[in-house]
Formats: structure tokens, C-alpha cells, sequence
């Protein structure tokens, strides 16, 4: 059994409402602890109402993207000490949704996180390759090639923060990566923070990508798979918990 703690973090993406937000933790809430650590990332709006339904509760909280900035102008960013003011302990950096959409690049991203962590905020750092990558044999070319900009900028603060792969081609596909594929990523993204930290073993690595309450079991049996971001199926409060029981 590994030292590492399960993680297991909701991915709320552009979803949700306050009365469907209050209703969705109250589920959550209700199936009590868990061993593995849960966590909600929620739209920047709802963060205070998130922070006032989980306060004193195990469930922890955070947001899905900040600025690299500290502060200033700025318009329509967010900024790290806002998130840290707000009790958020994770945010979600370098979401392909991010990359792709806003075009943000390794740089920005490892920026990002480096703004997280001068305000003690874990930062959640998303590297993936997209289907044509894959096809070409380039996964482990791309994934690396994203964490080491972060691990550059980074260096042995490095420690505090987590990875996250998930490959492009499965998040809200349906489309899973097998249990085998993504532990090969995950052994490989290990190394690379050991060699880089020199506390792989004890740093998180979770996988993302469609997981569901019948896949996650055996997803979080690979030895390098340390729990799971979750989209699609974080809105649902029976299958967020059981996401969350999944954990070995
Ligand atoms: P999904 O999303 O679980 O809906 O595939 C995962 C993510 O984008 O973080």
C-alpha cells in the first residue's frame, strides 16, 4: 500500500447554479468520510457559497484556473491570493480545456502555479496529449515536454504540487484511457518528478479522463495512480462519492 494519501478532485468545469451547487454538496456531505481526501473545484462565483457550505467539513475546495499576475489591470483575471482569501486549498492549472481554448501555453501554466504556491495553494497541474499526439507515438514526448516547464520554472518547490494526465482524447468522450496505458504515462511522469524533486514517490499523480464509478476501481489499483480528476461525473453527488470509495 503507498504512503501517498487518494485524492480524489471534482472538476465542476462551467456547470452549475447556487441551489443546484447547495444541493450537489449536500449530497456529497451526507455519505460521510472517506478514506481518500475529496475536493471540489468549482466557477469562480460560487466559491464563497462553496466555502460557507464546506466550512469544518472534510471536503476541501478550490478553483479551476488563476492569474499568473499578483495583481493589477488586468481585466477579467482572478488572482491566486483572491483564491487563497476564498479558503481555496487547490486550483486546477493548465486544463487542456485552457490550452486549447485560450491558447495558454507551458510557460503560462508553470507561471500559474507558481503564483498557487506563493499563496499556499496546492496547484493541480493538467498535462495530456491529444489523439493525433498519441497516434504518433509522441505521448511521452508532450506530457514531459508540459511538466518539465513547470518543474523549470519550479525547481524544488516543485514538491508541494500535483499532476494530473489526462489525456485529451478521453476527457468527456466516455472515452477511457485503459488502466495499463495510463499507469505507463503516470511511471513516466514519476520519474520525471524524482529526478527533478527528489520526492517523486511521495508526490501525487492523478489520472482524468471519463472516470466513472465502474472504471475507477481499477484505475486507482495501478501503482502510480494516485486518485482521480473528475468532470462529468463529479455533478452527480452518488457518483462523486462513489469516485471517492473507489480508492483502494
Ligand atoms: P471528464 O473530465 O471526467 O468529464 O472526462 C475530466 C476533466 O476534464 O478534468
Amino acid at each position: 500500500m503507498s504512503a501517498r494519501r487518494k485524492l480524489v478532485v471534482g472538476n465542476w468545469k462551467m456547470h452549475g447554479s447556487r441551489a443546484g451547487n447547495a444541493e450537489l454538496l449536500r449530497g456529497i456531505l451526507a455519505a460521510g468520510p472517506c478514506a481518500a481526501e475529496l475536493a471540489v473545484c468549482a466557477p469562480f462565483p460560487y466559491l464563497a457559497d462553496v466555502a460557507t457550505a464546506l466550512a469544518g467539513s472534510a471536503l476541501a475546495w478550490g478553483a479551476q484556473d488563476c492569474s499568473a499576475h499578483e495583481q493589477g489591470a488586468y481585466t477579467g483575471e482572478v488572482s491566486a491570493a483572491m483564491l487563497a482569501e476564498l479558503g481555496c486549498r487547490f486550483v486546477i492549472v493548465g486544463h487542456s480545456e485552457r490550452r486549447a481554448l485560450h491558447r495558454e501555453s507551458d510557460l503560462l501554466v508553470a507561471e500559474k502555479a507558481a503564483a498557487a504556491l506563493a499563496h499556499r495553494l496546492v496547484p493541480i497541474v493538467c498535462v495530456g496529449e491529444t489523439l493525433l499526439q498519441r497516434e504518433h507515438a509522441q505521448t511521452e514526448v508532450v506530457v514531459q515536454r508540459q511538466l518539465g516547464a513547470v518543474l523549470a520554472l519550479l525547481g524544488e518547490r516543485a514538491r508541494e504540487i500535483v499532476v494530473a494526465y489526462e489525456p485529451v482524447w478521453a476527457i468527456g468522450t466516455g472515452r477511457t484511457a485503459s488502466p495499463e496505458q495510463a499507469q505507463a504515462v503516470h511511471a513516466v511522469l514519476r520519474a520525471q518528478l524524482a529526478a527533478a524533486t527528489g520526492q517523486g514517490a511521495s508526490m501525487r499523480i492523478l489520472y482524468g479522463g471519463s472516470v466513472k464509478p465502474d472504471n475507477a476501481a481499477t484505475l486507482f489499483a495501478q501503482p502510480d495512480i494516485d486518485g482521480g480528476l473528475i468532470g462529468g461525473a463529479a455533478l452527480k453527488a452518488a457518483d462523486f462519492v462513489a469516485i471517492g470509495r473507489a480508492c483502494p
